[in-house]
Order: C-alpha cells, then structure tokens, then sequence
C-alpha cells in the first residue's frame, strides 16, 4: 500500500508542524528537517528509519543525491555482489525487475511503503545486505555511523543533476498540476530548496566522512563512472570486500556487468520501457538521456554563472570541484 500524505502518522504530524515548510516542486510541500528538505510525506519514513534501523556491520548502503544515477549505481552493485549467484546472464534479474526493487531505498520503501506495521521484515534479505537512501550524512541512522557497514556515495555536476531532476518532476507530476517552470525550480535550486537539499551541504557531508574515512566511505561522481566505468567498477569491488579475480577479468566478467547495467540495455528492457514501481512512478521515468552535460541545452548563460558561483563559493572551497 502507497502512504499518502493524509495518512502519516500522529508524530510525523507532529515533527513536521514545528518545521520549516515551503512548496516542492514535486510533492506539493516540502520540509527541512535536520537541515534538509524532505516531502511531507517522505517524513514519515526517515523518522521511522532513523529511529529503527540496525545496520550490520557487512551491510552495503549505496547513498546518492537524487538523480546522480542512483539506478545506475543500485544495478552494477547488485549485479557485482550477486555475480556468483546469477552467473547466467540471460537469466539476470535484473533483466526482469527494475533495480529500484532489487534495492530499496530504506526511508522511501522500506520504511515507508507499509501497510499498518511500519516496520519492514529483514529476513529475506541475504547477507551482506545491500540498501540505499538519499539521506545526508547528519541524518543517518546511529547504527549506520557505528557499524563497520561500508557506504558508497554518488553525487554528479549540479548543473546536470538539476537538469535532470526538473525533468524527473515535471515527469511524476499529475497532469492537472502543469509543469514546473524551469526559472521557478531553479531558483528553488539554488536556495537549496529541492528533495534532500541543499545539494551543496549533501555532497559536502559525505565529502568530508570520505576524507575523513575512506575505508568506510566511498565517493563517488557519476562523471568519473560515465569516463571510465570498468575502472570505478573494479574500485567498487575491492571497496566492497570483493575484488575481481585476475580469473574474472580474463572472463570479460567486468565488461558483462557493464553491458548489463548500461543506459541502452537497461533502458530498451520491457520493464523498465512499461513497469511501474510500487509508488506508481514509473521504470521508465529514471532513464532520461544519461549523458553528461546535457545542461548546455537547458540553463541560460546566467544561471550557468549563478550555479558556478555557488559551487565555488560552497564546494571548491573544500577541495571539491565540478
Ligand atoms: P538524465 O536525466 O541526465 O538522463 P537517478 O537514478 O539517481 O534517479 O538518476 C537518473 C539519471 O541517471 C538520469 O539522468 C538517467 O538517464 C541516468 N541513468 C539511468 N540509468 C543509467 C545508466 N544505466 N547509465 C547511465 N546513466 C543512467
């Protein structure tokens, strides 16, 4: 059953009066909540995913800025730690499930996605387990941060990723809401008002753990996985505690799981051309283009200048740069 958002429960009502509120631009309010803005309805689900996730200390947890090519990510992880399990690749699921299904998002699914017991049954979840979520590094589950569990972060170019999350909502939006204007969701943007905003404070958060703590933190940008993705693929491996063998690669393994998870397979697939996912979106919604730089056609010469000035301003400051 889909949560809608006159059924949260008494305490998310209750958190989410004392917060900040303005209106998303795909859900119709947006929240800031620990400093980061979440949909009203998604409340529910971090509070309860904060509050009850145990991580193990083999647990997986792949966290990405939407729209940084999270089911990228979700597919060549999976298919990397299943690569034993389904060595037949034209058996695959992931040929026959969307990999939003074969990862959850722990806040967005798992947490959320419930019918009267919100708290989700772990039991058929195989170890080492293998989840994602959006949420930034303050708002992590304590266990999460305790544990020996290993996450892998993804961001992109802000400049793409607001490219293509103002598609995405325009996408999900009803059609009786219009679309969004581009000027409006980006100035929005740009005030750090956007799903799990401010970009700037997300990405900075993992990038500082990371520096911090490589072994457990793995950072990501999808531009390096776009140039040169068998190398991030091998780098994942050994993050992960499963390198490639000098046998696998030989076998082209690495080059399989690649052409498996690529833009053109997994977008031409059935299920992901017509199925729809639980919350109603649909497959096809999280494959757009997937090239890099697609904000030249979109963002005029001043909000190139104004989102630089940002990234400079927020980011470059601490090393990082887009
Ligand atoms: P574009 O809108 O620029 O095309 P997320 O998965 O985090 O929602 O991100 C979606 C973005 O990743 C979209 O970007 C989408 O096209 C791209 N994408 C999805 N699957 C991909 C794949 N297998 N390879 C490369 N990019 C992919």
């Amino acid at each position: 059953k889909y949560l809608q958002e006159n059924e949260l429960s008494q305490e998310c009502k209750e958190v989410i009066s004392s917060l900040p509120v303005e209106q998303g631009w795909v859900a119709s309010h947006l929240c800031q909540y620990q400093g980061f803005w979440h949909s009203t309805r998604q409340m529910q689900g971090v509070l309860a995913c904060q509050k009850h996730f145990q991580a193990h200390d083999t647990d997986i947890i792949l966290v990405t800025t939407p729209k940084s090519g999270t089911t990228w990510l979700k597919a060549l992880t999976f298919a990397l730690l299943n690569r034993n399990k389904y060595q037949d690749l034209q058996t695959h699921p992931l040929l026959t499930s969307s990999p939003h299904v074969l990862v959850p998002f722990l806040e967005l699914d798992l947490y959320l996605d419930k019918e009267e017991n919100p708290l989700p049954d772990f039991t058929s979840f195989p170890s080492p387990r293998l989840f994602s979520t959006h949420l930034p590094y303050v708002s992590l589950p304590k266990s999460m941060k305790e544990s020996t569990c290993k996450l892998v972060y993804l961001c992109r170019d802000p400049k793409d990723t607001f490219v293509s999350l103002w598609h995405f909502t325009n996408r999900l939006r009803l059609k009786n809401m219009g679309t969004n204007s581009l000027e409006d969701s980006f100035e929005k943007f740009c005030r750090g008002v956007s799903l799990y905003g401010p970009f700037w404070d997300h990405v900075l958060g993992y990038w500082k753990q990371n520096l911090e703590n490589p072994e457990k933190i793995m950072f990501l940008r999808y531009e390096e996985l776009k140039a040169d993705p068998a190398l991030v693929l091998k780098e994942l491996a050994s993050f992960i505690g499963s390198p490639f063998s000098k046998e696998e690669e030989a076998n082209g393994l690495v080059d399989d799981i690649l052409k498996l998870c690529s833009f053109d397979n997994l977008s031409n697939l059935e299920v992901n051309k017509n199925g729809k996912l639980l919350s109603g979106e649909e497959n096809r919604a999280f494959f757009r283009r997937g090239e890099v730089g697609d904000w030249k056609n979109y963002l005029t010469l001043e909000m190139i200048e104004q989102l630089n000035a940002i990234v400079k301003e927020k980011l470059e400051v601490h090393g990082l740069k887009f």
